[in-house]
């Protein structure tokens, strides 16, 4: 069994607390504070999981960045070093307002790799409801299974992932390097619905097309 660390215990990182557990990881949770001041949310939220220092779950196999966009440089990284990291976040104008370092062209986990620069970051999960994890998920080879995409620069960190999302009830998509992040953003067509694997897999390629041809 490996542990996954949470950072954030807001509705995501409770959601995700939730479906790991399910899936037989160990779950700890952090956020900036004293462990002890979300020790009630995450034992209600997310019965058998842990909270813990923010180093604490930055030492985890796997850690999963669910805080606000607008807080992700408060991220330390010195922490997360050579972790590999899954980033959740969206931007959102409404609610983050203007986020240094986001130009809006190039996906938002570049401008997060950039700031957890000994980090590997991998972007996923970010385009379903934290809600749809709880009732979205099937077994491996069930019809119409849906599909999340994976986007990241290290090759074996997006493997640890895919792995990751397999075991969660979701077909996992390679959508290579991170910048090819930019097509599960909101506002694109992967964000906006729910798709199986080869519907994921042809907008993946339709997203990489236009972008070559920009
Ligand atoms: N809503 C969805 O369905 C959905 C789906 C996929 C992805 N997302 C994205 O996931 C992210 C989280 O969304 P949410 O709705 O879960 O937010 P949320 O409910 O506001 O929770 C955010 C959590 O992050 C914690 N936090 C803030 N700064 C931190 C830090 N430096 N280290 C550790 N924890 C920190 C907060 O703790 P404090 O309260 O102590 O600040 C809080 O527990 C957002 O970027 C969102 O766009 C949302």
């Amino acid at each position: 069994m490996s542990t996954i660390g949470i950072l954030g215990a807001g509705r995501v990182g409770t959601a995700i607390a939730r479906q790991a557990l399910r899936a037989g990881y160990d779950v700890v949770v952090a956020t900036a504070a004293d462990p002890a001041e979300i020790s009630l949310i995450v034992e209600v939220m997310a019965p058998g999981a842990r909270a813990v220092t923010a180093a604490e779950a930055a030492a985890a196999d796997l850690v999963v960045i669910a805080v606000p966009m607008r807080k992700y440089d408060t991220l330390d990284p010195e922490l997360l070093a050579s972790r590999v990291v899954v980033d959740v976040m969206n931007h959102w104008a409404e609610t983050d307002g203007d986020v240094p370092d986001l130009d809006g062209a190039s996906s938002t986990s570049e401008a997060v790799q950039a700031h957890l620069a000994g980090a590997r970051v991998v972007k996923t999960l970010n385009h379903i409801g934290y809600h749809e994890l709880e009732s979205d998920h099937v077994p491996a080879g069930a019809p119409g299974r849906r599909a999340l995409a994976v986007a990241g620069d290290d090759d074996d960190a997006r493997a640890v992932v895919a792995d990751l999302i397999e075991r969660l009830g979701f077909d996992a998509v390679d959508a290579g390097p991170l910048a090819a992040g930019r097509a599960l953003e909101p506002g694109t067509e992967i964000f906006a619905g729910r798709h199986d694997r080869a519907e994921l897999t042809r907008l993946l390629e339709h997203a990489c097309l236009a972008a070559v041809q920009r």
